[in-house]
Formats: structure tokens, C-alpha cells, sequence
């Protein structure tokens, strides 16, 4: 059985003015939902979305999984998130940003309206970029960032950001698989209080053939670039030209907003398509129930706009519902660990929303640091990304928190585009590190994956999601089959196929869920998913490399670490250990990335496989965490590896 958690009980005070006031209310909707799908979603729609002309269908579901959302409806998402809140708040702050040196700039929804303006002119008029083209972003945290997402989404452009920590070799394949005809960038920025470089990887990326025409760079830190004639354009340059208003296409309900790739547990990133209608819908929705962000607070997601996060919770839905976002281009610990707590005395902050693994450095880095500052505007601190440990938790709630802010667990993914499972911060009674209950019209379930039966508390099986929903994945960009394989093939629920997330969960005897990981071959290093497929993929690259196997490790900061097994083409051993792993990091760095460094490597004799040859990475797993094997190993085709190695992992 689960333990049953200590309960937090909403702040009365904040529970007085919440969009959701107490679980009676969410109750109430949570029935709506359940007694009239189509009513409760098409009155939400009508209500929170400006559409230029309205839906005739609330929801079709004739070619599930392949689902429509609001059918008939016109809207552009940009207008959504802009031109409507001009006539109510024109001065105010849409974004405020905070530089990596402090240097500052408040852009009002007037300012961001002509800015995005001017930057849809010039995709337009001097890339002659149309609706459906897509345009891969590969940009720091500063604003041109979220004005690039807008511009594209004003005209009909499909975005897709790549992360600035990826690679030239993962945006390149990013940029060939959405077949990019142009790239956004910066000569890069500020970290640290030194200048870092973004347009040499992009350099590197188009080196050879090339779907991309046209690069834009903003400049930012001013370092000396290269600049390809006839390719490379300097934004700074252009925008003066710009006319700054723009009309905005009329786009349908389930245009293609935006592509993210994400990493499966088999074979290469998965570029993930969001649509118009639906997406924006419930980012603005759960800004609004899960953040309960009121007309003068300021709101603050550290993520960065290469993670679905950054698209949700920086900008589509705090713009979409008129609020201040605050976006961050520095680190948390720079100066020292005590600048989010600065920023937030400074902006007062109302609403907070960062991942575990920056609560756990910003604990262990700066236990006392929240103390020095004035904390008392924070109404609601969030979480995201990977379950959160209880003393991270604690620490979060007491320290930063003051013990009268909620915290939101908020369980998600880039498949879902927004919350799916979430307390609400004036209703739901929280416990730590638990994601709690459904979010209102998400019906979201633990199966047992065998029978498709909801499981008992206690029991731990998948967490699905039955019905579709606004904001889901609307499919896998040029790969229809693995999208319906990827998410509709592992659980039945009544015989029919419904949405697998990918992760474990559990309920207690409340009825509350906690999301106790992936099962399947997905890390999560700090919050970013890691396919061990990938990585994999990236160290066989190695000429050296003949064999190897990746596993997560608990890991204190990161949450789980990455853990390979390699083992090496020569039997000669490996003359010098140290170099070898140095190699080996080299390669992951080129092929994806920084963020993909293995934090252990053994070179290992062999590997445990079945006859069939399967590599068993549970037991490889047990391994990495020092766990004794209870497994049966007597049917490997050499179980002697098994203790070979294990004698190496404990050396
Ligand atoms: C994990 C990030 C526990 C989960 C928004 C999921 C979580 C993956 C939580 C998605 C949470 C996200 N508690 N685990 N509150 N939120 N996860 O696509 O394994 O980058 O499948 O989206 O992060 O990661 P992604």
C-alpha cells in the first residue's frame, strides 16, 4: 500500500478569490465534463477564444486517433495572444525581460504587437515565407525569441524550436525532417556575464545539402560571426525597414501551429504537432486554473522556449490570457543562488514555476538565500518536468514559499501541450511531490495495461487519458504510423485504444496520483527527455564502439542520470580509461549535445542478452543503482557478464 501523505489545505485567503475555490467546485466541473463532453469543451472555446469565424463541430472523432477539435472555426493565435488585449491593455507589460548581466526591458502588449508585426514582414516580404512553411528557431532567451513563435504564427508559419543546447548534428536532423526552408538565430548570448555562440552550430548544421534558404540572426551579444551572402541576414539590419502592422491570416481550428521535437524510447526524435484551436485553448484555460494568474500579477516560468514548457507556460499562455510573463536569460545561481529570489523581490512575483531539479541546486547551493529577500508577493509556486523528491518539496514550500503558497505538481508532457494532472491552488488540498487529481475535462486514468481496468489504490499501473483532448498531439510530423503505435498501442480500455503517456502511477486511498516515472526506455535528465535509443545511436558513432547499452541512474541534482555500458571492438582492454570516456563524451556532444554527457561509462566485457539476443537492461539498470540482481539469469546466452560487470560498476 502507498503511505498516506500529510495534507496542505488551500490558503483561505487566496481560496476566497480562485477561479476554482474549493473541490466542490471542481467537482462540479469534473461532472459537466463527464455528463456533456462536447458542451463543456465548445462553451469554454466560445467563451476564451476570439474567433474570427465560429466553430460548427465541437469535436470529431470519426478517424480516431486522428481527432478535430472545433471544426469550422477560424482564429490566428498571434491575434489571440495580442491584438484582442490591445484595447484593454495596450500599456501593459507583456513581457518583462531580465538579461543574463541585468539588463532589463518591459515590452507592453502595444510594443509586442508592432514588434511581431514587423517581424511577420519581414518573413514574409523578405523570405517570402508563406502559411505551412516551416522555420526552425534556434534562439537564446531573449524576446525576439517569443516575437520569432508569434511572427510564424501570425502568418501561418509552422515553428519549430530546437533547443540552444542541441548540437549541429540534432538540428541539423531536426531541420531536414521538418523540412525547414528557414532558420531563426542569434550570434548568441549572455551566460555567466561572458558571451556563448549559437550561429557557428547553425553554421555547422547547414554545412552540406540543406532544405534552408534563409537565416536570420539577431544580434545579441555582438561577438564577430560568420555571414554566408545570400543566406544570412542580420535582423537588427532589416527590422528597421518593416512596416509594423501585419494582417493575420485566417488560419482553421487544426492548422499546425508549431512542431517540437521530443525523444521517444525507439529510434529518432519525434517531431510532435501541436494545432491552433485546441492548443491555445487550454494553455490559456490552465494559466488561468492552475497558475490563477489576476490581471496585475507577474508570472515567472524559468524554462526555456526550446521545451514545450517554454511554449506553454512563457509564452502562448500567458499571452492568450493578457498577463506578465517573465522571461530569463541568465542561470539560476548566477551571481549566486539567491538571484531568482532576487527577481522575484524586485518584479514581485506573484506566480513561480520552475523544474525540481533547479529547487534541488538552488536547496544545495543556497539553502538560506530565499531568506534575505522579500518573498511575500508569491501566491503560487509550481513545478514541472520529473516528480519532485519530498525534501526538495519541503524546502520549496517552507523556505521559498513561507508555508502559505500553493504548490502545483503539475503533471504533464509535450504530447499533452498543457497540465493534464494538477492540484488547483485554491481548491485542492495538496500532499507533497503528488501530481493529485485530473485537471477539469481531462479524463485521466491509471490502467492496469492487461486488462484496461482502472487499478486500485496502491497498485501502480499506466497512466492514460481516455478521451481525446483540446490540446493533444494532433500527430508525429511525416510519420502517421508511429504516432498512432507510439500513444494508442499499449492499453485498451472497454477494447478500444486510448492515450498512453509512457509514464507509471499510482493512486492512494484518496484517490490521489503520483506519477512514479517512465516505463519505458526514456530518461529524464534534469527535467529534458532522453531517448537511451538516441544516446545509444550517438556513441556507436564511435569508431571504437562495439557494442553499448544506456540506463538511467538516480541521480541527487539531475533526477536521473545518464549510464552506458560500452563495450569496446578491441579485446586488447582499454589502454587509457580516462581518454577513452573523453572520446566517447565527444562524440554524444557532437552528435546531440551537452545536455546528452554520460555521467557514467564502464567498459564492459560483454552485455546481458537473452538467447534471442535482447539486450536485458533491467538488469543493467539494477546494476547502475547497486542493487543486488534477484532476476533469473540463467537463461542469458552468458551469464557470467552479468557478474563481470557488476564487479567493474562496484570497483
Ligand atoms: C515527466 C515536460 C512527475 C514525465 C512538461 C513525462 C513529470 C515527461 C511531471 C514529459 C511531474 C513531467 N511529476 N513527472 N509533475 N511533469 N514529468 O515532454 O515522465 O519534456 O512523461 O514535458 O516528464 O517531459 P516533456
Amino acid at each position: 500500500m502507498t503511505e498516506v501523505k500529510p495534507v496542505f489545505k488551500p490558503n483561505k485567503e487566496f481560496a476566497k478569490t480562485a477561479r476554482i475555490k474549493n473541490m466542490c467546485e471542481y467537482q462540479a466541473l469534473q461532472d459537466a465534463a463527464m455528463e456533456d463532453y462536447e458542451g463543456f469543451w465548445g462553451s469554454y472555446a466560445k467563451e476564451k477564444i476570439d474567433w474570427i469565424e465560429p466553430f460548427t463541430n465541437v469535436l470529431d472523432e470519426s478517424n480516431t486517433p486522428f481527432v478535430k477539435w472545433f471544426e469550422g472555426g477560424k482564429l490566428n493565435v498571434a491575434a489571440q495572444c495580442i491584438d484582442r488585449h490591445l484595447s484593454s491593455r495596450k500599456n501593459k507589460a507583456a513581457i518583462i525581460f531580465e538579461g543574463d548581466r541585468g539588463d532589463k526591458q518591459i515590452i507592453t502588449y502595444l510594443e509586442l504587437y508592432y514588434n511581431v508585426n514587423r517581424f511577420s514582414n519581414l518573413l514574409k516580404n523578405e523570405f517570402g515565407v508563406k502559411k505551412g512553411d516551416r522555420v526552425v528557431i534556434y534562439m537564446p532567451m531573449i524576446p525576439e525569441a517569443a516575437y520569432a513563435m508569434l511572427a510564424c504564427a501570425r502568418i501561418g508559419a509552422i515553428h519549430s524550436i530546437v533547443f540552444g543546447g542541441f548540437s549541429a548534428e540534432a538540428l541539423r536532423d531536426r531541420i531536414a525532417d521538418a523540412d525547414a526552408k528557414v532558420v531563426i538565430t542569434a550570434d548568441g548570448a549572455f551566460r555567466k556575464d561572458k558571451p556563448y555562440m549559437l550561429k557557428p552550430v547553425v553554421d555547422e548544421a547547414l554545412n552540406g545539402e540543406t532544405p534552408v534558404q534563409k537565416v536570420l540572426v539577431v544580434e545579441r551579444n555582438g561577438e564577430d560571426v560568420t555571414w554566408t551572402a545570400g543566406r544570412d541576414y542580420s535582423y537588427n539590419e532589416l527590422i528597421k525597414h518593416q512596416a509594423p502592422t501585419c494582417d493575420a491570416e485566417v488560419m482553421d481550428a487544426e492548422d499546425p501551429l508549431f512542431l517540437l521535437y521530443t525523444s521517444g524510447s525507439t529510434g529518432k526524435p519525434k517531431g510532435v504537432q501541436h494545432n491552433s484551436a485546441g492548443y491555445i485553448l487550454w494553455a490559456q484555460m490552465t494559466m488561468e486554473w492552475v497558475f490563477d494568474v489576476k490581471e496585475n500579477d507577474t508570472y515567472w516560468c524559468t524554462a526555456d522556449v526550446g521545451w514545450i514548457t517554454g511554449h506553454t507556460y512563457i509564452v502562448y499562455g500567458p499571452l492568450a490570457m493578457g498577463a506578465t510573463t517573465v522571461m530569463f536569460e541568465g542561470v539560476p545561481t548566477y551571481p549566486d543562488a539567491g538571484r531568482p529570489w532576487k527577481m522575484v523581490e524586485e518584479y514581485k512575483i506573484n506566480q513561480f514555476y520552475t523544474a525540481p531539479t533547479a529547487i534541488r541546486v538552488l536547496h544545495k547551493s543556497g539553502e538560506d538565500e530565499p531568506a534575505k529577500y522579500d518573498l511575500s508577493s508569491l501566491k503560487v509556486l509550481g513545478t514541472v518536468g520529473e516528480p519532485i523528491d519530498p525534501p526538495a518539496w519541503k524546502w520549496y514550500y517552507e523556505a521559498v514559499g513561507g508555508s502559505k503558497c500553493a504548490i502545483v505538481d503539475t503533471y504533464w508532457q509535450t504530447e499533452t501541450g498543457g497540465h493534464i494532472v494538477s492540484p488547483l491552488p485554491g481548491a485542492t488540498p495538496i500532499k507533497p511531490a503528488c501530481a493529485t487529481f485530473p485537471l477539469p475535462g481531462i479524463m485521466a486514468e491509471i490502467l492496469d495495461p492487461q486488462t484496461g481496468e482502472k487499478v486500485e489504490a496502491g497498485e501502480g499501473g499506466y497512466m492514460c487519458v481516455t478521451r481525446p483532448w483540446p490540446s493533444m498531439i494532433r500527430g508525429i510530423w511525416g510519420d502517421p504510423e508511429r504516432f498512432v503505435k507510439s500513444y494508442f498501442g499499449d492499453v485498451k480500455k472497454d477494447g478500444k485504444p486510448v492515450y498512453f503517456t509512457g509514464d507509471g502511477a499510482i493512486y492512494d486511498t484518496e484517490g490521489y496520483i503520483t506519477i512514479t516515472g517512465r516505463t519505458d526506455d526514456v530518461i529524464n535528465v534534469s527535467g529534458h527527455r532522453m531517448g537511451t535509443a538516441e544516446v545509444e545511436a550517438a556513441i556507436k558513432k564511435h569508431p571504437n564502439v562495439a557494442e553499448v547499452a544506456v540506463v538511467g541512474k538516480p541521480h541527487e541534482i539531475k533526477g536521473e542520470g545518464i549510464f552506458a555500458y560500452v563495450v569496446l571492438k578491441s579485446d586488447k582492454g582499454v589502454a587509457d580509461e580516462v581518454e577513452e570516456v573523453k572520446a566517447i563524451n565527444n562524440v554524444i556532444k557532437k552528435e546531440i549535445g551537452n545536455i546528452a554527457l554520460c555521467d557514467d561509462i564502464v567498459f564492459a566485457p560483454g552485455l546481458p542478452k537473452t538467447r534471442s539476443g535482447k539486450i536485458m537492461r533491467r538488469i543493467l539498470r539494477s546494476i547502475a543503482k547497486g542493487e543486488t540482481i534477484t532476476q533469473d539469469i540463467s537463461t542469458l546466452e552468458d551469464p557470467s557478464v552479468v557478474e563481470k560487470i557488476e564487479k567493474m560498476v562496484k570497483a
